[in-house]
């Protein structure tokens, strides 16, 4: 049988190399110190992250995109989420977040109203306390840009598809059938309204389906396509309109940019650039910002990067809808650890089989804490591991130190919570 990922199921994901497979996705080979996950190896996957780096190193202008779904508490998975916005907003991204408060309302039957209000205690005050810098923080349901750009990019999706990505049998709702051709609006809407230019999507390996939608769109709405072999790039141009001033972009940018333009096929609508060396985030670009003058919905192709997700607590998939599953943001420090104390380990039978044959941090939700959120440094982070493998820590110990760093984590940021509650009014005004 297909496999499928689904974004709203609460299994978790076992074998990533199948998955990278199955859909496409690449391995995250980059090197980024200064990338806390990317240095633990939690990124499984990505899309197109090339040009992000690039945009990095080049100090261009880029976007990051999330959205956050009103629907409950924050979780240690969203933490993991902002963490990424904010490294990628030190690296210059602009960042636009959208509450999924019509998505909420969709598939969670969320009030519109309460929507809000979780999103500014249980989330936007996290993630300013979190360090968050002011950005884009918009609501789906008061944004009429991105709902007018949903409704004219619903014009390049059929139902077949949405059933192929999502499994959506006829009996699904219209207005949950919606939410993924909203969200594919937030995610395009910054190069809509502005120009185009890379966006990076950090999300977790269950919403990947997401990106495969919005790329898709993407790559359907753009008139002039390439594609690479690394030697050469060929250039189509889709649509039926006359092909004449779009081979006209083309040939500009390729001698603007200093290549030869081979072949032209008129009958195909193709253009070769033969010898090609090098990446092509330039000419992507250029391409992209002449062809904005005739094509007001182009854009180029959102990236990602894929996070493994965390399992939860007492084993399976951490998600929100297993309350004892996860901890929230939001949590009094003394709940949180009385969870950690009931946590499944990787630990043995006995203490005294442990002392002799060792502990297995990597089947251990309470090493995932460490490894995620508890361990600032890699030091801390390999001691843990190894004393575990060693035998020379024993779980009960384990949970109490992990559970004393989580209720310090906690009580530390409801204490910024509260000194940065005057800034939320700023934050909010900015929406759009
Ligand atoms: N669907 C996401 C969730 O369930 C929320 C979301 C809405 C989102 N718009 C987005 C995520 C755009 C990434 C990009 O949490
Ligand atoms: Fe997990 Fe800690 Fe036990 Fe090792 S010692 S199995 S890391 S709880």
């Amino acid at each position: 049988m297909e496999e499928r990922q689904d974004p709203w199921s609460s299994s978790q994901i076992k074998d990533y190399q199948k998955m990278r497979e199955e859909f496409g996705i690449d391995s995250f080979n980059y090197v980024l110190e200064d990338n806390l996950m990317a240095r633990r190896s939690l990124f499984v996957g990505q899309r197109d992250f090339w040009r992000i780096r690039e945009a990095i190193e080049r100090k261009d202008k880029f976007a990051a995109m999330t959205g956050l779904m009103p629907s409950g508490e924050m979780h240690l998975g969203s933490k993991a989420i902002i963490e990424q916005m904010i490294y990628f907003q030190k690296k210059g991204a602009q960042v636009h977040i959208s509450v999924a408060d019509l998505e909420s309302y969709a598939t969670r039957n969320i009030p519109l109203e309460k929507a809000r209000t979780i999103a500014i205690e249980n989330f936007l005050l996290n993630y300013i306390a979190m360090g968050l810098k002011r950005c884009n923080f918009y609501f789906q349901s008061t944004n009429a840009r991105v709902q007018k750009f949903a409704f004219i990019l619903a014009r390049e999706i059929n139902f077949t598809e949405m059933r192929s990505i999502y499994g959506f049998d006829d009996s699904k709702r219209m207005l949950e059938i919606n939410s993924p051709i909203i969200q594919a609006s937030d995610i395009l809407s910054p190069q809509i309204y502005d120009e185009p230019m890379p966006t990076i999507v950090p999300v977790g390996a269950d919403q990947d389906p997401h990106l495969r939608l919005t790329r898709d769109i993407s790559s359907r709405m753009n008139i002039i396509k390439s594609k690479t072999n690394g030697k050469s790039i060929t250039f189509s141009i889709g649509g039926r309109e006359d092909p004449e001033p779009y081979f006209n972009i083309i040939r500009d940018v390729i001698k603007d940019s200093g290549f030869e333009i081979g072949k032209i096929n008129q009958k195909y609508r193709t253009a070769e650039v033969e010898n090609f060396e090098g990446s092509t985030y330039d000419l992507d670009l250029k391409i992209a910002r002449k062809e904005r003058e005739l094509n007001h919905i182009n854009s180029i192709a959102p990236s990602s990067v894929i996070m493994r997700l965390e399992t939860g607590i007492r084993g399976g998939k951490m998600s929100k809808s297993v309350p004892d599953s996860t901890i929230s943001l939001n949590e009094e420090p003394d709940q949180a650890e009385k969870k950690i104390r009931r946590a499944v380990t990787g630990g043995r039978e006995s203490v005294e089989e442990q002392k002799r044959l060792g502990g297995n941090p990597y089947i251990c939700p309470v090493f995932e804490l460490y490894l995620y959120h508890l361990s600032s440094t890699d030091i801390d982070l390999k001691n843990v591991e190894e004393e575990c493998k060693s035998g020379t820590r024993l779980c009960g110990g384990c949970k109490i130190e992990a559970s004393d760093l989580m209720s310090h984590f906690l009580s530390d940021l409801k204490e910024k919570r509260e000194s940065s509650r005057h800034l939320v009014g700023e934050y909010l005004e900015n929406g759009k």
